[in-house]
């Protein structure tokens, strides 16, 4: 069995998979309301939180594995990107495991294992396809040619479609991480009812800064009454907005980089619209599309693992 682990933003993750790819156990503690005071992730707070967690989590998979550390052949971590101090929290622990068991250790691309989380049984897709990523943290089209990798073909050029959420669903007063609760609000109102720019940008980029502006300036010019009645029509066109650039750009993507087949995963997966949109696409499950140490093991399996003592010289990276 494979134990993974996740800390690159703010929840504690741990899990438990076997070779298969069967989920034996998948825990996740988030940190959401303890950051949410301060409208964002807290880096150092995340850290400490982390510290507190990861060995309880850790503890609380392999109970819920039925297993204990003797049945664990390969400890897999997140190295990056993500913040640094929260990675670093996850590798020392995993550094820590593996060295007292004398286990490989796989280091894993936070990336390559959203993108795993397909993998995963019951239902494992195989590549090639288009996939489409996008969290808090990025948006990307990659062309995955195998289970070990991916090439970029396509980001964004500001805001991560996540962020756009989270920032959209701040200005209607949501809180944060406020895209779940934007997409809750946008099912009671009317998609229509503003006309929000979709960007399009040359080749297979996004953007998303001009539709959080326009959202901006369409809410400076309500009164609060007004704001308040209008608050779900506001959601439901923003989401619209920002669904289409995201659909658009991956069926053109997919066409171009001649795919038949379209997968979404990452944060913004489990949207309610993005999903109902891409009916035809391999969508990850709804509770694999946020942060989890499933989908980390995943891409475990597909990653080249260092044995003790190599694997100590493993540092975290922030940025891909
Ligand atoms: O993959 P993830 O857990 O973390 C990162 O790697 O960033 O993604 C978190 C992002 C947040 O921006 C959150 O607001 C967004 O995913 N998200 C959603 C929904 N659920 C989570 N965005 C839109 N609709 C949702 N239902
Ligand atoms: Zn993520």
């Amino acid at each position: 069995m494979i134990l993974g682990l996740e800390t690159s933003c703010d929840e504690t993750a741990a899990a438990v998979v076997t070779r298969e790819g069967e989920i034996r156990a998948n825990v996740v503690a988030s940190q959401a309301t303890l950051h949410a005071q301060f409208g964002g992730v807290v880096p150092e707070i995340a850290s400490r939180r982390h510290l507190e967690l990861v060995t309880p989590v850790v503890r609380e998979a392999l109970d819920e594995a039925g297993a204990s550390l003797d049945d664990v052949e390969l400890v897999a971590v997140t190295t990056g990107p993500g913040l640094i101090g929260a990675l670093l929290v996850g590798l020392s622990a995993a550094k820590a495991l593996a060295w007292g068991r004398g286990l490989p250790l796989a280091s894993v691309d936070h990336l390559h294992g959203h993108v795993a989380s397909l993998y995963l049984r019951p239902q494992p897709l195989e590549p090639p396809f288009l996939c489409l990523l996008a969290t808090g943290g990025h948006t990307l089209l990659l062309d995955v040619r195998d289970h070990a990798g991916y090439r970029v073909a396509g980001t964004t050029v500001d805001d991560a479609a996540g962020e756009a959420f989270d920032k959209g669903a701040r200005l209607l007063g949501l809180g944060y991480p406020g895209g779940a609760a934007l997409d809750r609000l946008a099912a009671d109102g009317d998609p229509e009812a503003f006309d929000f720019p979709v960007a399009r940008l040359p080749e297979l980029d996004f953007s998303f800064s001009g539709v959080k502006t326009a959202l901006l300036y369409a809410v400076r010019v309500l009164d609060a009454g007004e704001l308040e009645r209008r608050r779900a029509d506001l959601a439901a066109s923003y989401q619209r907005a920002i669904v289409r650039a995201l659909v658009e750009r991956t069926r053109i993507a997919a066409e171009q980089l001649g795919h038949d087949r379209i997968a979404v995963v990452g944060g913004v997966a489990a949207n309610t619209e993005l999903r109902a949109s891409l009916p035809e696409a391999a969508l990850a499950p709804l509770e694999l599309c946020t942060d989890n140490g499933a989908m980390i093991a995943s891409a475990a399996r597909y990653v080249t693992a260092l044995d003790p003592p190599a694997f100590l010289d493993l540092d975290a990276y922030a940025a891909a």
